[in-house]
Order: C-alpha cells, then sequence, then structure tokens
C-alpha cells in the first residue's frame, strides 16, 4: 500500500480524513501492530501450542470406490467402541458430536497424489466447506489413474494393516491405519519420499451447528469484530520431506529462497511464514510476514534424495511452520523413521485438505509435476517480454509523448508506457481524466506508430457513485460482495466509499470480462493493456487492510474461505475480457499484484511495493526464484524500489539485475523525484542504457524461455541447484540465479562495491559475456566489480540466440537477423534453442511457429527442427542468422562451409559485444547466410 501526498489526498475529501482519524493511520507507515501475529490468531495459537502425538484419529479399512479412488473414514481411536457402530458411523445424536471424516486418495501419471479429507457430506452439515475451484486444471484430471488395487501390509510393530497402493515406477504410497499416517516410499528400499502426520498433529476442528453454552465465536483484532458464524473451522497437519536439506517455496514473503527454521532449539519469538494476501506498506526484506500474494507449495531438495514437492489447495489462511531440527525435544517422539527430514507444520483458518503430493525426484520434474495440477505458464506476447517504463503517475498526454521521446532521444528501447490510478475520471475505472488525458485513443496509436504499447490500472474496488456505469451495473444486479449482513460490503480505497465486486461468480466474472471491449471501455484501443493492483483485496479501513473475514461472496462463501484467491479470481475475470475483446486472437496481458495457484496461466506478478534499498534489490531475487520454482515465471520487482529516492550507483545497479527479471519493468512512488533513466547524469545515463540493451539483445533467448516454461512450467530463472542438484555448494545461494540453462548472473548488492564473489557450478567452463574469458566451474571466483556491469557468465556447453541491432521497440525488431554465441564444453561440443513466433497471436497453439535445435559437434553446427504437432498451419519467418560466435575453440579454424546452400565463408575475429565497439574480438562467422527457419549445417575447418 502506498502514501498519498497531500495534494492528491484532497480530493478524497474530508470523508478520508476522518476515516484516518476512525482507523489510525495504516496506510501512513508499515506498523507491525497494524497486522496479527500468530499469537494474536488463535487458530495458529492452538495448532502450535498443539504436541506431538496428539491426533487420536485411526483410519478404518481403505476401500477402492467406483472411480479408482482409495477411500475411508477417519474415527477417534479413543471413541471406537463407545460411539460409532460396525459401520463406523457415529450412533450418538446431537449436532455438535465429532463424526468421521472422509478421507480420499486419487492417483494420477507421473508419480502425483491427490489426498482429500473433508468432513462426511452425507451427515447433515451446517455448511459445506469451500473446495477452491477453477485451479486443478482439465487436463490433469484426465491423467488420473483409476486403481483396482492395493496390498495390505505390516508397518514395523504396528498392530493393524497399511494399505499400499501403486503410485509410480518406483514409488508406492501407503496409507498407514494405526496411528493415521500417508506417506510416499520408494518401492524397493521402503526409504521414505514425503509424509503426513507423521509427527501426530493433525488436527480438523468441525462445523457446529450451534454455540454451546458459554461459548464465543467471535474474534476480535484492534477495532474489527469477525462474528465467525460456524465457529472455529481450522485445519492443521504435520509433513515431513525425508532426505531433505533445505525447503524452499511457499511465496511471498520478503526472505531469503532457502526457508529458515521458524521453530527448534535457539528459535525464539520466530513467526510461522504467513499466507495471507496483504497489502502492505514498506514491507521488510527478511520477514516471515505474508505479502501481496500466495502459494502454498513447498520443495525440498537434498543430495541423497533429489526434490519433491508438496501442495495445499486452500484459500484460507495459511500459517506454515519449517521445524528446526530437534523442534520436538522433550516432547513424547512418535517418529518411528531414522532418515535425514525437514519436518513442516501447516495451519489453515478454514477450508478441506485438498493437497497433493509430488515425487520429483529432481528439480524440474517437482515444479513439472506441480504445474501439471495448476497450469503452466502463459505465453506472453513478446512485448511483454522486453523493458516497461512506469511511475505513479505520468501525468498527462505531454507528459506521455515527453517520456516516449527522451527514450528516443537517447536511443534507449522500451516497449510499455503505464499510466497509474490519476489517468482516470475520480479513481472510476475504465474512464480517463478529460482534461489529462482529452485524446487517449490518438496518444496510444501514436505510440503504437512506434511499436509501443500502454497500459493503463484497472482495480476491484468500485466508487460508489450513481452516475458511474460500472457501479449502477453491479450494484443493481447484485454483483458486489456483501458484509455480513448481506448488504453490499462497502470498504474504503482509493476512490473513497467503494465496494468489490465478487470474483468468484463466473456469471460475474464474464460480466466484468465484457467491461474491457473497446466498445465498453472507451478511449481504448487493441494496443491497451491492463494492470491489476490493490487486488489482495486492498480496503483501507478493514482488518488488516483487507476485507473482513465474514464477508459474503457468491454461494454463501465465507471472504474467509476465499480470501486467498479472490486476486486470482480478479486476474482470471480481466485477462479473460482481454482475450474475448480481440475475439480471441491476441494474447493478453495483464500485471496482478495478488496471486494463488494458477496465477501463471493469467499473466505476471510483481513483488508490490519494494523500498529503494540495496537490501530490496537484494531480496528480489529470492522472491522472484521462489515465484518461479511456484510456477509463476514471468514476474519481477519493480526496478529502482517504489518507495524513496534510489542514489544513482543503486538504480543502475537495479537496472543491472532487472534486465534478467523476467518481467522488467521501472516503477517509483509519486512522492519520488523523477528517475527516468537519462535523468541522473550522462554516465548514469549510458550505464542503464546499457542494461536495457542487454536485454533487448537476449529477448530471442527469454522468448525461447518463455515457451520453455509455457510447455513444461519450468521457469525463467531459476535457482542454481535447479540446474545443479548435486552440487551441495548451491542449495544456500539466492544471490546469483540462472537465466535458462546457460546463464548466470550475480547481481552487485552494495555500495561502492569494489571485488564481488561468484561461485561457479559445476565441472566445466563458464564464458564472461563481455570479456569471453574463460573460468573453471565448481570454484568461488572473486572478480573486480566492474560499475558497468554485474557479473554474467554462459555456461560451457550451451548455445544463446541474440539480436545485436539497436531499434526502439521489440516490435522494430522482429525481422532482425539472429546472432548465435556457442560456448563451447571440454569436447568441443554445445547445444541450445530458438523459440520463434508471430509474438502476439494464439497461432503457435496450432503450430504456427519456428522451433530450432542448434547443435555443434565435431566442428559442424547444425540447425534442425523440434518436430511439432501437425506442421499444417506454419509460421513465416524471413529472419536469417547474421553472426556465429565461437567461444572457447581449441585450435585455429580458418573456413566454414555452410550447406546445403554450398557457401563458403572465412573464420574471423568479430567483436563478442556489438554495442559501443568494446569487449574482445572472437572467432566469428559473418553471414552465414542462412534462414533460422530451415535445416542447415556449417562446418569448420
Ligand atoms: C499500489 C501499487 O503497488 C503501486 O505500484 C501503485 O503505483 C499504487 N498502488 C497506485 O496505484
Amino acid at each position: 500500500m502506498k502514501k498519498p501526498s497531500k495534494d492528491l489526498m484532497f480530493p478524497l475529501f474530508f470523508p478520508f480524513f476522518l476515516t484516518l482519524l476512525l482507523f489510525p493511520a495504516p496506510i501512513l507507515s508499515w506498523k507491525k501492530d497494524e497486522f496479527r501475529n500468530c499469537n494474536q490468531t488463535p487458530f495458529c495459537k492452538r495448532s502450535r501450542s498443539r504436541n506431538p502425538g496428539s491426533c487420536n484419529l485411526v483410519s478404518t479399512d481403505v476401500l477402492i470406490s467406483e472411480d479408482g479412488d482409495l477411500v475411508a473414514k477417519l474415527i477417534p481411536k479413543s471413541k471406537r467402541l463407545d460411539f460409532y457402530d460396525e459401520n463406523d458411523n457415529n450412533i450418538e445424536n446431537g449436532t455438535n458430536i465429532v463424526k468421521p471424516l472422509v478421507l480420499t486418495v486419487s492417483v494420477y501419471q507421473n508419480g502425483i497424489f491427490r489426498l482429500k479429507i473433508d468432513e462426511d457430506k452425507n451427515l447433515g452439515l451446517p455448511k459445506k466447506r469451500f473446495e477452491v475451484p477453477d485451479v486443478v486444471v482439465d487436463e490433469f484430471e484426465r491423467t488420473k489413474l483409476y486403481l483396482s488395487r492395493k496390498r495390505e501390509e505390516k508397518i514395523g510393530d504396528d498392530l493393524v494393516e497399511s494399505s499400499i497402493f501403486y503410485l509410480a515406477d518406483g514409488y508406492e504410497g501407503v496409507i498407514r491405519h494405526d496411528p493415521f499416517e500417508v506417506f510416499v516410499r520408494e518401492k524397493g528400499s521402503k526409504e521414505r519420499v514425503l509424509s503426513l502426520n507423521s509427527n501426530g498433529l493433525f488436527d480438523f476442528e468441525q462445523l457446529k451447528g450451534g454455540k454451546e453454552e458459554g461459548e464465543d465465536w467471535e474474534e476480535r483484532f484492534r477495532s474489527h469484530v469477525d462474528s465467525r458464524p460456524y465457529g472455529p473451522q481450522s485445519i492443521s497437519f504435520d509433513v515431513t520431506f525425508y532426505g531433505a536439506d533445505f525447503v524452499y517455496g511457499i511465496p511471498e514473503h520478503a526472505t531469503s529462497l532457502a526457508l529458515k527454521p521458524t521453530r527448534g532449539p535457539g528459535i525464539e519469538h520466530s513467526e510461522p511464514y504467513r499466507l495471507f494476501n496483504l497489502d502492505v506498506f514498506e514491507y521488510l526484506h527478511e520477514s516471515p510476514f505474508g505479502l501481496y500474494g500466495s502459494i502454498p507449495f513447498m520443495i525440498s531438495h537434498g543430495k541423497g534424495r533429489g526434490t519433491s514437492g508438496f501442495f495445499w489447495l486452500n484459500a484460507a489462511e495459511m500459517q506454515i511452520d519449517v521445524l528446526g531440527s530437534g523442534w520436538d525435544a522433550g516432547a513424547d517422539k512418535i517418529m518411528m523413521v531414522d532418515q535425514k527430514r525437514i519436518d513442516t507444520l501447516w495451519m489453515a483458518e478454514a477450508g478441506v485438505v485438498d493437497t497433493f503430493f509430488f515425487v520429483g525426484p529432481k528439480p524440474k520434474d517437482v515444479v513439472r509435476q506441480y504445474t501439471s495440477v495448476t497450469g503452466t505458464p502463459a505465453m506472453p506476447q513478446l512485448f511483454a517480454t522486453a523493458y516497461h517504463q512506469c511511475r505513479w503517475n505520468y501525468r498527462d498526454e505531454e507528459d506521455v509523448y515527453h517520456v516516449d521521446s527522451k527514450f528516443d532521444e537517447h536511443d534507449i528501447p522500451y516497449d510499455v508506457l503505464w499510466l497509474d490510478i490519476e489517468h482516470t475520471d475520480g479513481k472510476k475505472y475504465f474512464t480517463w481524466d478529460k482534461v489529462l488525458f482529452p485524446n487517449p485513443e490518438e496518444m496510444q496509436n501514436k505510440l503504437a506508430s512506434k511499436g509501443r504499447r500502454m497500459v493503463t490500472i484497472v482495480d476491484p474496488h468500485i466508487k460508489r457513485d450513481d452516475s458511474y456505469h460500472i457501479h449502477k451495473e453491479a450494484s443493481q444486479n447484485g454483483y458486489y460482495v456483501k458484509d455480513a449482513s448481506g448488504k453490499d460490503f462497502d470498504g474504503w480505497c482509493w476512490p473513497g466509499s467503494s465496494s468489490y465486486i465478487d470474483m468468484l461468480s463466473p456469471e460475474i466474472r464474464s460480466w466484468w470480462g465484457d467491461k474491457f471491449s473497446y466498445d465498453s471501455y472507451q478511449g481504448s484501443t487493441p494496443s491497451l493493456y491492463i494492470w491489476n493492483d490493490m487486488n489482495e483485496p486492498s480496503v483501507f479501513n478493514g482488518p488488516e487492510v483487507t476485507m473482513p473475514r465474514d464477508a459474503l461472496h457468491y454461494g454463501g462463501v465465507e471472504h474467509r474461505e476465499l480470501h486467498n484467491a479472490y486476486g486470482y479470481y480478479f486476474h482470471m475475470a480481466t485477462s479473460e475480457g482481454l482475450v474475448k475483446r480481440g475475439n480471441g486472437k491476441d494474447r493478453p496481458f495483464v500485471l496482478s499484484r495478488a496471486f494463488f495457484p494458477g496465477s501463471q496461466r493469467y499473466g505476471a506478478i510483481w513483488t508490490g511495493d519494494n523500498s529503494a534499498n540495496w537490501d530490496q534489490l537484494r531480496v528480489s531475487i529470492p522472491m522472484v526464484l521462489t515465484l518461479g520454482l511456484s510456477g509463476i515465471s514471468f514476474s519481477g520487482a519493480d526496478v529502482g524500489g517504489f518507495f524513496g529516492n534510489p542514489e544513482p550507483e543503486l538504480l543502475v545497479r537495479w537496472y543491472q539485475v532487472g534486465a534478467y527479471y523476467p518481467f522488467f519493468r521501472g516503477h517509483a512512488h509519486h512522492d519520488t523525484k523523477r528517475r527516468e533513466p537519462w535523468l541522473l547524469g550522462e554516465r548514469n545515463t549510458e550505464l542503464m542504457s546499457d542494461a536495457i540493451h542487454t536485454r533487448y539483445t537476449l529477448l530471442p533467448y527469454f522468448y525461447t524461455l518463455f515457451r520453455e516454461a509455457n510447455t513444461s512450467g519450468v521457469p525463467v530463472v531459476r535457482p542454481l541447484w535447479m540446474e545443479f542438484p548435486s552440487d551441495e555448494n548451491t542449495f544456500g545461494i539466492d544471490e546469483a540465479f540462472m537465466v535458462g540453462n546457460g546463464l548466470l548472473v550475480q547481481g552487485i548488492y552494495t555500495e561502492r562495491a569494489t571485488d564481488v564473489s561468484v561461485y561457479l557450478p559445476g565441472e566445466q567452463l563458464w564464458y564472461d559475456l563481455r570479456s569471453g574469458m574463460h573460468y573453471n566451474g565448481g570454484q568461488t571466483h572473486k572478480f573486480e566489480a566492474s560499475e558497468e556491469n554485474i557479473p554474467s557468465f554462459q555456461r560451457a556447453g550451451t548455445i544463446i540466440p541474440r539480436k545485436d541491432r539497436y531499434r526502439r521497440s521489440s516490435m522494430q525488431m522482429e525481422h532482425d537477423p539472429y546472432t548465435l554465441v556457442i560456448a563451447l564444453n571440454s569436447s568441443q561440443a554445445a547445444e541450445g534453442e530458438v523459440y520463434i513466433d508471430d509474438g502476439k497471436s494464439f497461432e503457435f497453439k496450432k503450430g504456427a511457429y519456428i522451433h530450432r535445435r542448434f547443435t555443434f559437434a565435431n566442428g559442424k553446427l547444425t540447425s534442425s527442427d523440434i518436430a511439432h504437432s501437425d506442421g499444417k498451419t506454419k509460421y513465416i519467418s524471413h529472419c536469417t542468422l547474421e553472426r556465429v560466435i565461437l567461444l572457447g575453440l581449441s585450435s585455429a579454424y580458418k573456413t566454414a562451409l555452410i550447406e546445403p546452400i554450398s557457401k563458403k565463408a572465412i573464420i574471423e575475429l568479430g567483436p563478442l559485444r556489438l554495442h559501443g565497439g568494446r569487449g574482445p574480438f572472437v572467432p566469428t562467422i559473418r553471414k552465414p547466410g542462412v534462414h533460422m527457419a530451415d535445416d542447415w549445417s556449417i562446418q569448420i575447418s
């Protein structure tokens, strides 16, 4: 959340100031006590205070259902004889008795299984608990295996048998009956991979029909009261990752990539990692505090066993403890397994148990498995992968033209100019301030003529103003979220009194989507795209700056059950609206601040309101890496830091790192000084311009990686251990990262750094991107810090496609020729890929693309087709190859023979980097004259 300046506040009138008096300053500064900690959150406090082994549930016999699922009931062991008949049904009468829970296990291809536990819907519940729809993709459901067999086996000294089921080659799942536990193990060795309830912390608070005497279900926080009409309904359990050295994931937190333990010996007063989407003002850079989005997906990695993953599909507030070794000291230990492990405790306020277990065993397998459930990232338009220029706010059309022309004057490319909330008429989205932006279409068209786009902001709070068409329709149709009393929920946000569209309803989402049609959104053109902000949702006068948990959504769903998915639905509705406005032809672009599992299908995410300081620059890397591990490949942080004025050196370093974020956008708060790349002195302009040019040069590589993410879920930027899973030195690294499998980038995160240490993993060499010098892998190297760039290296054995011409925007590069940079390994071999399509439409889904594999071996570079579907639809490109750069050639080659055109070329020395003519000269084949779309080979001799 941000701090409105006085002049901007004024039009929000007196009521806004009144609100500030009533709700002391949640928007004026970050104050820890504005937000709940675990102790102030009753379900978290209760769950944390439970002792290992406190779960007394046992599983009844496991049956196989008609759908091929395994089904059982969980009943309290002690009550078995007294309260349950021979069919395990509770024979007591009454509303608040403990009822059996229903457990279902479904098995899917690729070593995934889904464990659900819910109340028994046949037993007359006060209401159905919320199961999040619209996240698990249909394709995944189609990979379900129909189990027809299971085995029984006694484990250790167990008195009763456990049910064993097939999972995947080499793995089996186990439902242990008494004590109740579910785990995955390797078939042969019986070594465990993942388990649930091995520490006996499972607890499931059942909905109650009514209060018992003396019970008080209301919860209070500061001045807010939560009515909690169904009483406590939380769920908690422990999950264990075996053979794990570290756990990662569960964004969004501004913290290290490897998650630090939150409980255990020597850790005092530590909070669990919170997953609760919140608009946090000036967030801290080292904190488990929940930020704007939530993905309850954790990955473990260890040298011994490899990688595994666990995902809980639940949209209620969640708190997760990573338990440090010895956390259970003093308790009666029940864990009987002697394997290296990391225990974790998962606690949610509501919902059901709907969990997925992923066996890996490699990092990329786990991400693939997770995105097979929640969907792979959407393929963005090419422009969206280039540089974006934003600021709160570009004042008026004149300002827009000025900024646009300055980029040209300084020869700096950019693709998108953004307009924040002030472009609207009184914060009524889909409108324009008629004085400041009298000719929006003309403005967009002028930028479009240079291949540039615009983005406007559209938030989910709707101004309660009867003359505003969106408000009129939404209130008349009953499209707003309701408060606990059933009236339209009314909260404060930028426009003052606002209501919030109920995005859970498909009908309402479709209505919302229609608002993006060119007819409806007056002043919009096909080159306009959208930014969704404040969609946690942010409510300035709400508890913890968000919506009350007892607000009501479509179908009677309480906001507490849905909270973390609200922004996801808003993003989805907007993105689908953009697809509709273009009759399904063009790929949408929507940036969202809030997110949830599956958000990757709808667009990009940024890390919200960071600050202009070095710590925040550093933490942006683990934040972006964590998002990538969690399916959200298209993300970035505000370059320069949103709050505050970065020193020029910090801004330059931020551009140098940001040029490698998948989403690369400069943005700033309106109280900050202007900081467009040409404003901080000539030298700094040159340095920032260089960083932006680096990104444009590498666009073909990035675009190829976006396609890889789109097909496999494997993120564009990756932790080092994803590429080097058995190199333990990489497991804790989060200041350096890989871009694809070929580039390693190390940021510089300190002022006036004189040197920088970089660990280069693996056994192969690494080539410095600028000097072409090579360095050994498996070592930490100390480099002199240069102001010109941050250390970046190409891995030996890879081929990276580039486009080296200076242009104004990515669109103007469309027909430019390619350069291939070949970094040879010790066998004088390398390989790489390039993916090309029209950069905007969905035709690629029908096969209209070019996807080439390049291999270099035995002195020959070959380009071959990576086979794709039907070949009926084609993408035609006349792009040629203009240069092949060879790094690490072991002997002096002189000529190249290019086939099938039988052309001869000489190998000469050419500059490694074209920009400014700087850099060393390296063996280069110029103008081979072949087309990127064709089969060809180049033999050197
Ligand atoms: C909050 C967002 O995080 C920020 O980027 C934006 O500039 C302001 N809202 C104003 O819309």
